[in-house]
């Protein structure tokens, strides 16, 4: 299969063009810059040219294609509405060149928006201030795409992770404390890189128009136990915070630090013979390699 990848050059989305080629897939890659363009090549994908707000480039990608996987976001969390109707702009796009098709459109998703204190599955539908991504493409399946959803779990691990774990040791090397909030109970899910790839080319393969998956490894670690690796690593305490005292501590991440979003990859992998077989997100870290300056 000719694949079209957005965030070819992304974290995720190296170790899936990975995956697609060891499949014997082809990869053609969205690249904005001559740096992603050459590591594409490297990789051994096709480059298109283009960006997530020159839809042309975008329609292009997924003409020359058998399926499409949307991975590409900006993450200025200071311009989040903005980064959130590109991308609903970038998926209706894409999905209106494989509408009528059984070319698929994987999009990626995300798990925060789901009751707390409980797992969330694959079969709950998020609330409204979920990843607008969802809503967007699973509104394209009654106009006759194929479009199916992976929601990550927020951290997604391995060497060259810059989302939001390595942000948590940095405020902790800066602030020479590891923190949770109040008991630190609320629970993240968390997913390593290479299994998330196996389960982006897995929905691909096999995923029916409307699916929804669970990009989840660890159903869900307590923040406070993540704390604790933190700051044995660190040599640094592990303290509570206040609900008031969060922002002064962990700044734009105040809000993510004290979700509790817990979530089941059960039915993900009963359906797609998907199962996590890479580190845990503890087991990583004690790797130690998250703590190399
Ligand atoms: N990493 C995580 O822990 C995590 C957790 C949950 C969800 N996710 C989601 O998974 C997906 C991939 O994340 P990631 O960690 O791989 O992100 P990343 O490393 O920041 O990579 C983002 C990718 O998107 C591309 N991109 C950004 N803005 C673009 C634009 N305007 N036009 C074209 N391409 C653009 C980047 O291209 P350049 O190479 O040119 O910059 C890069 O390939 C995202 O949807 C993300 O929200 C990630």
């Amino acid at each position: 299969m000719k694949v079209f990848v957005t965030g070819a050059s992304g974290f995720v989305g190296a170790a899936v063009v990975q995956e697609l080629r060891q499949a014997g897939h082809q990869v053609l890659g969205l690249a904005r810059s001559e740096a992603s363009a050459q590591a594409l090549t490297a990789a051994g994908a096709e480059v298109l040219r283009g960006d997530l707000g020159d839809l042309d480039s975008l329609k292009r990608g997924a003409a020359a294609a058998d399926g499409v996987i949307h991975l590409a976001f900006n993450h200025d969390f200071s311009q989040y509405q903005a980064a959130a109707a590109t991308d609903q702009h970038a998926i209706e796009a894409l999905g209106s060149v494989l509408a009528g098709s059984d070319r698929p459109l994987v999009v990626t998703a995300g798990l925060a928006g789901f009751e707390p204190g409980r797992l969330a599955t694959e079969d709950d539908v998020p609330a409204a201030f979920a990843r607008l991504s969802e809503r967007t493409a699973l509104a394209l399946v009654p106009q006759g795409v194929r479009a199916l959803v992976v929601r990550l779990a927020p951290s997604v691990h391995d060497a060259g992770d810059h989302g939001f774990v390595p942000y948590l040791i940095e405020v902790a090397r800066q602030k020479g404390e590891a923190a949770y909030i109040g008991e630190g109970l609320n629970r993240w899910p968390a997913v390593h890189r290479l299994d998330a790839a196996r389960l982006f080319r897995l929905a691909l393969e096999n995923g029916p128009a409307g699916a929804r998956y669970h990009g989840v490894g660890d159903e869900g670690i307590a923040f406070r136990d993540l704390a604790a690796v933190i700051g044995r690593h660190l040599h640094v305490p592990v303290v509570s915070k206040s609900t008031e005292e969060a922002a002064g501590h962990f700044g734009w991440m105040a809000s993510f630090a004290g979700l509790d979003m817990a979530a089941s990859s059960t039915l993900t992998q009963q359906r797609l013979d998907w199962h996590p077989i890479h580190p845990s997100l503890l087991a990583d870290l004690e790797q130690g390699h998250y703590f190399a300056k």
